[in-house]
């Protein structure tokens, strides 16, 4: 099939080049010239393992190609994609739609036979009506049809995801959309995942609730974790003995910081201002969204603690930054709240992250990027794991720290208790 996805970020591009590697013929689109000049040269913008290699791969064999021109891309195309960002509206918690509007009104005056034409980016219920009236204005003929296929891909895991997805989404009542949707999604319902038809609106908003729900599991135990603290109960033991039960599932059950990333931040505040339109409460997730902004209040209280209340002077580490590993994504990553704090506390930050230095830590004095983990670890009181990166799974504190002993602070609960405290470690991680 012929398909065109507009806009090359995470969803656009991951998903561009994996239908493209399942044998369609993809333009991905972007504004960017500078973006799309990379692309060409097989340069990809964002850290996301496998994705290079299905880059080169598909676009040596022509069945991948990267434009600026959205109408060329639009005419040529059967099956658009609208992939463009929905940031949160500044100074609002609501969904920024204009870059999808602006979208639909190219799209509008490109049309010239029937195009499906399909928002994969996260849009509040009702965004699909909105396009489609938008749509219409240019081409009262209807000769498209709006449909809503939202994503649930996770950056670091995104080729997976795409390649064996739990479940494929389509939101349309219109029967013709719906076969040819079925038939483009085959050879990923052939290895398992469930194709789901519903209407457009509930395909919308089954990708808010999804995130929300995820966000309020991790909510959930990231609170249990903090009873467990004071009951000498470990955390693992009660994510496990939950998890079990396959009402409730274990995964998303692993205490740590805050949540963050792109997505679940950005997306309960969303929810909430939807239904606030609608005049719904959703107290669940609202007090899911203040849980988690206190977490790092939390944390940041504990580190204190750790260092007797004195944090002047004290040289702290961090070994990861990022808001989950297998990303170099620094967006709403707890980091960025807890090392300003305590730069501006006076103590001295070091920090390693396997995908670099981060220019967000730029404008505070005290805080340093080492290229190395014994760089970063060198001379630390106080030694705080905030990513779970599997380049710290086996650090060999002893050989690194010759006979140092600095605090080690696991928000990961990577590094068994046992072990470090056998190693003579002052060892604390988050619920145990
Ligand atoms: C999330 C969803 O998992 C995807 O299904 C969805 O498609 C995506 O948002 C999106 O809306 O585009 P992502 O933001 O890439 O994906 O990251 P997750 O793996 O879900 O992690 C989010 C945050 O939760 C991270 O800070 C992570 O460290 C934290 N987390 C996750 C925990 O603290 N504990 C867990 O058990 C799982």
């Amino acid at each position: 099939m012929k398909l065109c996805m507009i806009g090359t970020g995470y969803v656009g591009l991951v998903s561009g080049v994996c239908f493209s590697d399942l044998g369609n013929n993809v333009i991905c689109v972007d504004k960017d010239q500078a973006k799309i000049n990379s692309l060409k040269k097989g340069k990809i913008p964002i850290y996301e393992p496998g994705l290079e290699e299905l880059v080169l791969k598909n676009y040596k064999n022509k069945r991948l190609s990267f434009s600026t021109d959205l109408k060329d891309s639009v005419r040529k195309s059967d099956i658009i994609f609208i992939c463009v960002g929905t940031p949160s509206r500044k100074g609002g918690s609501g969904a920024d739609l204009s870059q999808v509007f602006n979208v639909a009104k190219e799209i509008g005056k490109s049309i010239n036979k029937f195009k499906i034409i399909i928002t994969k980016s996260t849009v509040p219920v009702t965004t699909g009506d909105q396009i489609e009236k938008i749509i219409q204005k240019t081409n009262k003929k209807k000769k498209f049809s709006i449909v809503s296929n939202p994503e649930f891909l996770r950056e670091g895991e995104a080729i997976r995801d795409f390649v064996y997805p739990d479940r494929v989404v389509v939101g349309t009542n219109d029967i013709k959309s719906n076969k040819i949707l079925k038939t483009l999604y085959s050879p990923l319902i052939s290895k398992g995942a469930q194709y789901l038809n519903t209407s457009r609106r509930a395909a919308e908003l089954i990708k808010y609730a999804s995130n929300a729900f995820l966000a309020t599991k991790i909510t959930f135990i990231n609170e249990m974790a903090n009873l467990c603290e004071k009951t000498n109960i470990n955390i693992e033991d009660i994510s496990i003995g939950m998890g079990l039960d396959k009402r409730i599932g274990g995964r998303f059950l692993r205490a740590g910081p805050a949540y963050g990333g792109s997505c679940f931040p950005k997306d309960t505040k969303a929810i909430i201002n939807t239904a606030d339109k609608f005049k719904t409460k959703l107290s669940v997730i609202k007090s899911v969204i203040k849980s988690n902004d206190n977490r790092s209040n939390l944390l940041l209280s504990r580190i204190s603690k750790l260092l007797k209340n004195r944090l002047k002077n004290k040289k702290i580490c961090f070994l990861g930054v990022t808001f989950k590993a297998n990303t170099d994504d620094m967006r709403d990553s707890s980091s960025l709240t807890m090392i300003p704090i305590l730069s501006k506390k006076g103590a001295k930050v070091s920090y390693y992250d396997p995908t670099g230095h981060k220019k967000e830590f730029n404008k505070y004095k005290n805080v340093s990027f080492e290229n190395n983990i014994k760089d970063a670890l060198k001379k630390s009181d106080l030694i705080v794991v905030h990513t779970e990166w599997n380049d710290f799974k086996s650090i060999n504190f002893k050989s690194y720290l010759k006979g140092r002993k600095p605090i080690i602070f696991d928000m990961r609960n990577i590094y068994s208790p046992t072990k470090m405290k056998q190693q003579g470690f002052k060892y604390f991680g988050v619920g145990r």
